[in-house]
């Protein structure tokens, strides 16, 4: 697409999102049998997954992107199969309820429409599969929600598509999701207008 969406930003996200390694490896420990990554991008959760995830299936639309996930794949667990493909989480092309976990870390800011892609995402999970989110969203504190409102526009354009305001948990519950288990945070470690997290596991009932 671009030079700095190809080349620079993958290494800056990559950089950008080391603190938020203990999270990683939190959610992705949960994942178990048949597994969904939507927007994998340069894999860097590919190391955290356990070997209860037998079957690994990354999607993302950005080439560049995917090309660095597939150079992570041999930091999988070494039983567990992993496939990696373009793909759009609009429009999941898998059958409904064929996945038993699916995971969405850090791409409900991106994706155009996050509710659309949390309705495929409860499409393709079988009944009581989970999805596992860590995403960062709109601060409950009303000073920095204004500063995230402000200064989404510039970084917005700077992180390819990245929102900073939007209420993910909503969206979730929108979608249909029950949450078992959410935490809602300020990360000590992450700039302060992108480190309001939530992280999880959300339920298709
Ligand atoms: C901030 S990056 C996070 C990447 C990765 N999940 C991680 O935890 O490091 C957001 C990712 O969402 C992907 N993305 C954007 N739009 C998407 C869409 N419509 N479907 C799937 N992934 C999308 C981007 O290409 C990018 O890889």
């Amino acid at each position: 697409m671009s030079l700095y969406a190809d080349y620079i930003f993958p290494v800056v996200l990559d950089v950008a999102t080391k603190p938020l390694k203990p999270q990683r490896q939190q959610i992705l420990a949960q994942a178990q049998g048949r597994v969904l990554e939507i927007g994998i991008g340069t894999g860097a959760n590919l190391p955290f997954y356990s070997d209860k995830a037998q079957e690994i299936v990354g999607i993302e639309p950005e080439l560049a992107m995917l090309k660095k996930a597939q150079s992570m794949v041999k930091k999988a667990p070494p039983h567990t199969q992993v496939k990696l493909a373009v793909g759009d989480a609009h429009h999941l092309e898998f059958t409904d309820n064929s996945f038993d976990t699916v995971i969405m870390c850090l791409v409900l800011c991106t994706i155009p429409s996050p509710l659309q892609a949390l309705k495929e995402a409860y499409r393709v999970l079988k009944p009581n599969g989970e999805l596992l989110f860590l995403e960062h969203v709109r601060s409950n504190l009303p000073w920095l929600s204004s500063c995230q409102n402000m200064l989404n526009p510039l970084w917005n354009h700077v992180a390819c598509g990245c929102h900073l305001n939007r209420d993910t948990e909503a969206t979730i519950l929108e979608a249909g999701f029950e949450f078992k288990d959410i935490e809602r945070y300020q990360h000590p470690k992450l700039v302060s207008v992108g480190g309001s997290i939530i992280q999880g596991v959300a339920i298709k009932k």
